[in-house]
C-alpha cells in the first residue's frame, strides 16, 4: 500500500465547504484503490490572520515542504479587505507559490457537452474543447527588476521589467511538453517575438526544448493572435505555454469558455522528478465567494477536479485521477447541478449532495 502526505489548507469563505467534499472523494479513492493518504491541516489566509496575526506561518511552509502535495481552498473576504492592513489573506497563496518554487500554473479547460449552454460562446465553437493553459508563475513582467515609481521634472514615472533567463523558460516548457505527451501531443508556445527581446528568447528556448520531444508537435503563436484564436477555434489547442502576464490574461479568457468558475481546477507545479511527479499546490481558480459562503450553494467540482489533478501530477496516480474525473462527468450527465451551473428546470442540489454523488460514483 502506497502512503502519501497531503497538506490541507481550507482557508476562508467557501474554501472549507468545498474542501470537505474533495476530502470525501479522496476518502473514497483510498478505499477503492487501497492507498493511504496522511493529512495535515493548517489554518491560512484570513482565518490565520485572526488566529496568528499572519496569513501564512513558517510552520505551514515547513509542513508543505514535507508533503507530497498541498490542497488549497481559497482565501480572503470583506473582513480582511482594508487596503491599509499590513497583512493580507493573499499573502498565503503568493507566499506558498514563491517559497515552494511553484513556477508553472496549469489551468485545464474542458467543456462538458451538457454545460455548453452555460457559456456565452456559440455551441459549435465549444464542441471538443479540451486544453491546458500553462502560465509561467514566478518570473516575467510581474517579478522583473527594476520595478518602481518615481517623479521628475516630466511628472510621475514608473517602470516594470520583463526579464527571463533561458533556465526559467526551459523548465516551464519541459512541463508543457511532458504534459502534452500524456495528451494530444501538441504544444502551442505563446510569445510576442515580433516586438520583445524576451519573446525572441522564449521562442528560441521553446524550440530547443521541443527538439527533445520529437513526438510532440510545437507551434508558435503571438499573444494577440492567441487571444483571438481562443474564442475563434478553442478546440484546436492542446497545451498552451506562456509568460506570466500573458498567461494571467489568457487563462481568464480561457476559463470563460467553460461557463462557471465552480468547474475550473488548477495546479501550480515546481521541479519535477524523473517520473514526472513532484510537489504541487492544487486549488480551484475561484476565490472564497463570500456572497454564497455558509449556504450550501458552492459548487465543489472545481475543488474535486483540483484533487484529481493532484492524484495525477504529484502522486502519480493516473487511474485514480481518471476515476474522479469520470465520476464528475457522470454526475453532470445525470443532471445534478449546483445553482451556478443550473439552467431552467435543472435538478438543483447543495454542496454536500454534489460531493457525495461524485464519491459514490467512484
Ligand atoms: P470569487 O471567485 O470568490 O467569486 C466570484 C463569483 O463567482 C461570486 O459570485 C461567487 O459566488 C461565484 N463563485 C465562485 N466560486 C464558486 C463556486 N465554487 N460555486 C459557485 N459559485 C462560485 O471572486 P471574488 O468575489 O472576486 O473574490 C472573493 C474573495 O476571494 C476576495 O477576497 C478575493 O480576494 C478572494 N480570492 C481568492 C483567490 C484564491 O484564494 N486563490 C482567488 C480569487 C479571489
Ligand atoms: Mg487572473
Amino acid at each position: 500500500m502506497a502512503t502519501f502526505r497531503i497538506l490541507v489548507t481550507p482557508g476562508d469563505g467557501i474554501g472549507p465547504e468545498v474542501m470537505e467534499e474533495a476530502l470525501k472523494v479522496l476518502g473514497r479513492v483510498q478505499q477503492r484503490f487501497g492507498h493511504e493518504f496522511v493529512y495535515d491541516e493548517e489554518t491560512i489566509g484570513g482565518a490565520a490572520i485572526d488566529r496568528y496575526g499572519v496569513a501564512l506561518r513558517p510552520e505551514t511552509i515547513a509542513k508543505a515542504k514535507a508533503s507530497d502535495a498541498v490542497l488549497f481552498g481559497a482565501v480572503g473576504g470583506p473582513k480582511w479587505d482594508d487596503p491599509r492592513a499590513s497583512v493580507r489573506p493573499e499573502d498565503a497563496i503568493l507566499g506558498m507559490r514563491k517559497q515552494l518554487g511553484l513556477f508553472a500554473n496549469l489551468r485545464p479547460v474542458r467543456v462538458a457537452p451538457e454545460l455548453i449552454g452555460e457559456s456565452t460562446l456559440k455551441p459549435e465553437v465549444l464542441q471538443g474543447v479540451d486544453m491546458v493553459v500553462i502560465r509561467e508563475l514566478t518570473g516575467g513582467l510581474y517579478f522583473g527588476k527594476p520595478k518602481r515609481r518615481w517623479e521628475n521634472a516630466e511628472g510621475r514615472q514608473a517602470v516594470d521589467t520583463l526579464r527571463y533567463s533561458e533556465r526559467e523558460v526551459a523548465r516551464v516548457c519541459h512541463v508543457a511538453f511532458q504534459l502534452a505527451r500524456q495528451r494530444r501531443k501538441k504544444v502551442t508556445s505563446v510569445d510576442k517575438a515580433n516586438v520583445l527581446r524576451t519573446g525572441q528568447l522564449w521562442r528560441e528556448v521553446a524550440t530547443e526544448v521541443g527538439k527533445q520531444y520529437p513526438d510532440v508537435e510545437l507551434e508558435h503563436i503571438l499573444v494577440d493572435a492567441c487571444a483571438m484564436y481562443l474564442v475563434r477555434r478553442p478546440a484546436s489547442f492542446d497545451v498552451i505555454v506562456t509568460e506570466n502576464m500573458f498567461g494571467d490574461i489568457l487563462t481568464d479568457e480561457a476559463a470563460m469558455l467553460a461557463g462557471s468558475m465552480g468547474m475550473m481546477p488548477s495546479a501550480s507545479l515546481g521541479r519535477r522528478r524523473k517520473d514526472g511527479t513532484g510537489i504541487g499546490l492544487y486549488e480551484p481558480i475561484h476565490g472564497s465567494a463570500p456572497d454564497i459562503a455558509g449556504q450550501g450553494k458552492a459548487n465543489p467540482l472545481a475543488m474535486i477536479l483540483s484533487a484529481a489533478m493532484m492524484l495525477r501530477l504529484s502522486l502519480g496516480l493516473d487511474r485514480e485521477a481518471k476515476a474522479v474525473e469520470d465520476a464528475v462527468d457522470a454526475v453532470i450527465r445525470e443532471g445534478l447541478r449546483t445553482p451556478d451551473i443550473a439552467g431552467p428546470g435543472a435538478k438543483v442540489v447543495d454542496t454536500r449532495t454534489m460531493g457525495s454523488a461524485v464519491a459514490e460514483r467512484i
